[in-house]
């Protein structure tokens, strides 16, 4: 037997003793007597009477192992032309000086915390500050619009907020204070304080008697010390698209996202303690939450903060450079920054510029990876090139390719095996299981894994409703896809949620901020195919009867909007107006219709479409949009 279903089989076989056993790897000021709490199903808790601190697991028990001169953090900002590194001592050092400074300002155990931040170490710091003083961090990604950030201010009710005057994009300097002002003016909910770490590149006035200055009050403040939290305490909410406009807040405890991500680490990304690994993501994401900050400094190892593209920033030799300079081990990028860097260097002569025989392992998530991208970086970079699969709600791999412990023998196309904690089966609509080779949707037989969120903020009903109803004693993924030879292949969402580079995205999010517009009667949003970003939304309008103002008017206007109100994230730029959507004969629109329309892929009509000839106005439509090609 291999040592990955080795593993697995401990897992099945036992599955308390599998996790308490990797919880030795954790720090805990009082150990866990148990793994799992399931007195409350379908609620689960993990290691919930341990005690611990995630931020003297990510910081001071390396600094007390003696590890303090090691590099932490480095920061490569190709957009500022910086590069710093920061060891453990000095990462303690910040992280104490921020949580004092916080606690000054009221901040305590269990209190929300909101950081909207640029890519710099202070993202990483603030993270760690909050844990530290066992607060509640939520951390807002920099290209959501001040709407955005006023729902998650309201959802979370923070206590302070932390941010900085600017985020640094290619094109422009990102002025962040007054989207940080417009979103405190719209939410009913007022921070007491807001701390803004000051930017050379675009400084901000402060708002007297509410801002106060980062460099100023972490320089008086006294160093704060650790605050044990239970393990099932919750460490930081992190809003994601579901099929409404409004975000659900996934909540991630402290004690089993320590436990699984260490595992993680070395497991899933072979990372010992002296390498360096690399997530190019965003703070703002999940991938930035446990891949960028948690994990590897739970870990012990070297993590790289990159503020830059894949492309432009200044070339499509950027993350070679920063692989080579830093001797990058194991990479983690979307499959859309590899189609970026391709698009721009076909025959990959930026990465023979570069000695890559630092890099062992090219790891690829957030996405699906499309069979050509993945052969390409395979070809290109001669290292195993691994898809794995996860979100947001699971913080960490759900199937993939174990390659800590071996390196399996993984078709392209393929997101991998289940890792250990997740008993996959694939479901059709009346919940009972498939065969090999057929689609369904991907399930998880609950209880979900260390690190899976045991709740959605303040919503324990919208918890169950989301993830939990439709196939009792299972979660609900949000993925159809299918199993072969005991891989699985992931192959589209069940439910509005779209995938625009990388970034997860909600269609019936934008609907509601189109239908907003007062000439809009009715609309649809769908995710159509990008070579470049996988999909990108597109917007279909009817106009309120009697408008005759012209098209093109209204469709900028709603392009707009959309801007506005959800973020330039949403990268919401094709519109049209069209007489009639396609509906079933109950009123059902048929996104499903239009999106295989506009790719062109094969689809059968509909048994229960009301008019057909609707159809042809949406194709016409499409087709002047660039889309519908045969
Ligand atoms: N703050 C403010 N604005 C931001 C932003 C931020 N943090 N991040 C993105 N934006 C803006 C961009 O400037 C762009 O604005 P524009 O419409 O004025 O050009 C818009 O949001 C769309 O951004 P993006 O989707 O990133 O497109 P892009 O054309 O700038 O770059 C890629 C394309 C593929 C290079 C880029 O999307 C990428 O690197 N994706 C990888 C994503 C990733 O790592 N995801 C994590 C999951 S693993
Ligand atoms: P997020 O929560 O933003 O990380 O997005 C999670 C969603 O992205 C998943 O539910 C999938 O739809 C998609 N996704 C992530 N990784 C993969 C992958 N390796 N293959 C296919 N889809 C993926």
């Amino acid at each position: 037997m291999g040592a990955y279903q080795d593993i697995y089989n401990r897992w099945t076989t036992d599955p308390e003793a599998f996790w308490m056993e990797a919880a030795e790897a954790i720090d805990w000021s009082k150990k866990p007597t148990a793994a799992l709490d399931d007195s409350t199903p379908p609620f689960y808790r993990w290691f919930a009477d341990g005690e611990m601190n995630t931020c003297h697991n990510c910081v001071d028990r390396h600094v007390q192992a003696g590890r303090g001169d090691r590099t932490a953090i480095v920061y490569d900002s190709p957009v500022t032309d910086t590069r710093r590194e920061i060891t453990y001592a000095e990462l303690q050092d910040e992280v104490a000086r921020l949580a004092g400074a916080m606690k000054a300002l009221g901040v305590e155990k269990g209190d929300r915390v909101i950081i909207y931040m640029p890519m710099i170490p202070d993202a990483a710091v603030a993270m760690l500050a909050c844990a530290r003083l066992g607060a509640i961090h939520s951390v807002v990604f920099g290209g959501f619009a001040a709407n955005e950030l006023a729902v998650r201010i309201n959802d979370c009710q923070p206590k302070v907020i932390l941010s900085a005057s600017c985020g640094i994009e290619p094109n422009r300097v990102v002025a962040y204070k007054p989207l940080l002002d417009g979103a405190i003016a719209l939410a009913d909910c007022k921070p007491t304080a807001c701390i803004i770490k000051q930017r050379a590149e675009k400084p901000a006035d402060l708002t007297p008697g509410r801002d106060h200055d980062w460099d100023a009050v972490t320089a008086e403040a006294a160093p704060a010390a650790c605050v044990p939290v239970g393990g099932a305490d919750p460490l930081y909410i992190l809003y994601t698209s579901g099929t409404t406009g409004k975000p659900k807040g996934v909540v991630r405890s402290n004690g089993g996202h320590a436990v699984a991500l260490h595992w993680s680490m070395g497991n899933v990304y072979d990372i010992g303690q002296d390498d360096t690994f690399w997530a190019a993501s965003d703070v703002g994401w999940v991938v930035g939450h446990s891949y960028i900050v948690y994990a590897p400094l739970l870990l012990g190892c070297t993590t790289i903060l990159f503020e830059g593209k894949p492309v432009g920033t200044p070339d499509a030799g950027t993350f070679w450079r920063v692989i080579s300079e830093n001797n990058v081990k194991s990479f983690f990028t979307a499959p859309t920054a590899i189609r970026a860097v391709r698009q721009v260097d076909p025959k990959g002569a930026f990465i023979k510029k570069y000695d890559l025989s630092c890099l062992k392992l090219q790891f690829l998530a957030g996405e699906r990876a499309d069979p050509p991208t993945v052969e390409w970086t395979k070809e290109k970079l001669g290292v195993p090139v691994i898809d794995h699969w996860w979100q947001t709600e699971t913080g960490w791999t759900v199937s993939g390719n174990p390659a800590g412990l071996e390196l399996l023998d993984i078709p392209t196309g393929s997101a991998g095996v289940p890792m250990p904690g997740y008993d996959i089966r694939i479901l059709d609509e009346g919940g009972e299981e498939l065969p090999d080779g057929e689609l369904g949707a991907i399930c998880v037989k609950l209880p979900m894994p260390p690190s899976s969120l045991p709740t959605v903020w303040g919503a324990d009903d919208r918890f169950e409703k989301s993830y939990l109803s439709a196939y009792p004693g299972y979660y609900e993924t949000g993925d159809a896809g299918r199993r072969e030879n005991g891989a699985l292949y992931i192959m589209a969402r069940t439910d509005d949620v779209i995938n625009v580079a990388g970034h997860r995205l909600s269609t019936g999010g934008m609907e509601e901020v189109l239908a907003g517009h007062a000439d809009v009667a009715e609309c649809a949003v769908i995710g159509v195919a990008d070579e470049l970003k996988g999909q990108l939304p597109l917007g279909l309008l009817c106009l309120t009867k009697g408008v005759d103002r012209p098209h093109g008017e209204i469709v900028a206007e709603c392009i707009a909007r959309i801007r506005q109100e959800i973020g330039p994230v949403a990268a919401f730029k094709l519109c049209a107006v069209v007489d009639q959507l396609p509906k079933t004969r109950s009123g059902k629109i048929l996104r499903g219709t239009m999106v295989s329309i506009a790719d062109g892929t094969d689809w059968n009509m509909p048994a229960t479409i009301d008019d057909p000839a609707v159809l042809d106005g949406i194709a016409a439509a499409l087709g002047d949009l660039g889309y519908a090609k045969p």
